[in-house]
């Protein structure tokens, strides 16, 4: 794709009053919005510690995201809603996702990414919905402390790349490893991305071989890995193409 694809995002705020730090403020939301539009575009400054043999990988994935400036109304906007709730946090089923459940509803999910930020437990930095579910609970959820590079973003996830790698998926991609818990026997559907057994963590060491996949081993250092945020800065062109599928195809509506 020659054009770069602009999508307005939705971040809905669903802070308790009552616990202070949820109700982040503007700048760590635009924070994040930066950290996005250098991702997508492989124009994050760390791309420079891709290991050489995987430099001619290294893809621009031609999207921006720009907060919207029209409400569904046809209203202007910043493209942030804040709702206040009683709840004290959130989890994996999608109660953010409606204010019948003490979340916040979505914007028209084929005209907008939605992004809620918020209180989550069990350890979950945020999910996804992949392409062609439900309207209603499309978009993808981000704990307020692993959102944006300011205000409550907490180390070692205070990159934004909690939200790179959740629009990943949102977007189709897979994580890098397959989900096979080290079986090598299922893959993320990507040529370029090798073969690997398990999720990584923290800070790898390169190479780091599973899966008989030396002398590069895994590619710890790609989005939709689970390493640190400082550990991470690339899709390769491979998962750009997946990404491309995606938005010509189930989220076509995005395009015109
Ligand atoms: N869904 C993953 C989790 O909750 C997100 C991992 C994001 N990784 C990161 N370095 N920010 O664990
Ligand atoms: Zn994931
Ligand atoms: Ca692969």
């Amino acid at each position: 794709r020659e054009e770069v694809v602009t999508l307005p995002v939705v971040v809905h705020v669903v802070h308790n009053p009552a616990v202070p730090g949820q109700d982040i403020g503007d700048e760590q939301i635009h924070s994040q919005l930066a950290v996005l539009n250098r991702d997508f575009r492989a124009a994050n400054p760390d791309r420079e510690k891709v290991p050489p043999v995987w430099r001619p990988l290294v893809a621009d994935a031609k999207i921006e995201f720009r907060l919207a400036a029209v409400d569904p109304e046809g209203e202007p906007t910043d493209g942030i809603i804040r709702v206040a709730t009683e709840r004290r946090s959130f989890s994996f089923d999608d109660a953010v996702k409606a204010s019948a459940t003490g979340g916040s509803d979505p914007w028209p999910t084929d005209q907008y990414l939605n992004i809620w930020v918020c209180q989550l437990g069990g350890g979950l930095l945020g999910y996804a919905q992949f392409p062609g579910g439900p309207p209603q609970t499309d978009g993808v959820v981000i704990l307020h402390t692993a959102f944006g590079t300011t205000g409550t973003a907490t180390a070692p996830f205070d990159g934004g790349r909690t939200a790179t790698h959740e629009i990943g998926h949102w977007l189709d991609l897979y994580h890098i490893w397959g989900d096979d818990d080290g079986a090598c026997t299922s893959d993320d559907r990507v040529a370029d991305t090798p073969n690997q057994a398990d999720a990584n963590t923290g800070s790898p060491v390169f190479p780091h071989i599973s899966c008989g996949n030396g002398p590069n081993g895994d590619m710890f250092m790609n989005y939709m890995d689970y390493t640190d945020d400082n550990a991470m800065f690339m899709f390769t062109r491979g998962q750009v193409t997946r990404m491309n599928a995606c938005l010509e195809g189930v989220r076509a509506s995005f395009l015109v």
